[in-house]
């Protein structure tokens, strides 16, 4: 229905809100894409605006990834269309997906985003909570360890599929389906991380290092 067709596009210009280019233009007069990796998203914006910048840009994109997600509670079940809850979860998954897009390809900045963690991460967080404690773990693990945001992304990226079957156990295929969809997609955005990581190449980011900025 055409409403149906609204929630959709909802979620993709949520997902198109290219905050990291317009947190960088609005107060640092940067477009965080000209430097760093050129990715517009929360870790470069870390990288070239500092902290402080990085933290805030990535709540904004964990939160656009959520409420995305969470559209279809704000309609009546009937606009919907659903009443049974696997299919009503598939829903809010395809909007989450359909809203990572949006971050990957924004309407608002000339289709050259980001690469979609946060906003993925927004959306584990709506879907299935103790996945998204269970991501969020190894990410930390991973970047504490490795300092390479990209690779803790990447393997927080396999745990989502991995935690739904062994600790969520998950009996849901479509549920299972879309996480490993998902892990694949996280694969694709950071091509060209893989390619540095294998060369010794990618940046480090300290979590823990004092940013001046
Ligand atoms: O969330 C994106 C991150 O995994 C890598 O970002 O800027 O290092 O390519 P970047």
């Amino acid at each position: 229905s055409l409403y149906l067709f609204g929630i959709v596009v909802l979620a993709y210009l949520f997902g198109s809100i290219p905050t990291a280019v317009w947190f960088g233009q609005a107060f640092y007069g940067v477009d965080v894409r000209e430097y760093g990796s050129g990715n517009a998203g929360a870790t470069n914006t870390f990288r070239v605006l500092g902290k402080k910048a990085g933290i805030i840009v990535m709540c904004v994109d964990i939160f656009k990834g959520w409420t995305a997600t969470n559209l279809p509670h704000l309609f009546d079940s009937s606009i919907v269309g659903t009443t049974d809850s696997i299919s009503f979860v598939n829903f809010q998954l395809a909007l989450g997906v359909i809203a990572v897009l949006g971050h990957l390809f924004p309407v608002f900045a000339g289709f050259r985003g980001g690469k979609g963690v946060a906003t993925l991460f927004g959306m584990v967080i709506a879907i299935q909570p103790m996945a998204a404690l269970c991501c969020v773990t190894v990410f930390l693990v991973c970047l504490i360890i490795s300092n390479y945001v990209s690779l803790s992304s990447i393997s927080a990226g396999f745990t989502f599929p991995i935690s739904l079957a062994l600790i969520i156990k998950t009996t849901v295929p479509s549920v299972m389906l879309y996480a490993i969809a998902i892990c694949i997609l996280i694969l694709i955005t950071h091509q060209k991380n893989i390619e540095r990581l294998l060369k010794g190449k990618e940046s480090k980011i300290y979590l823990f290092k004092k940013s001046e900025k």
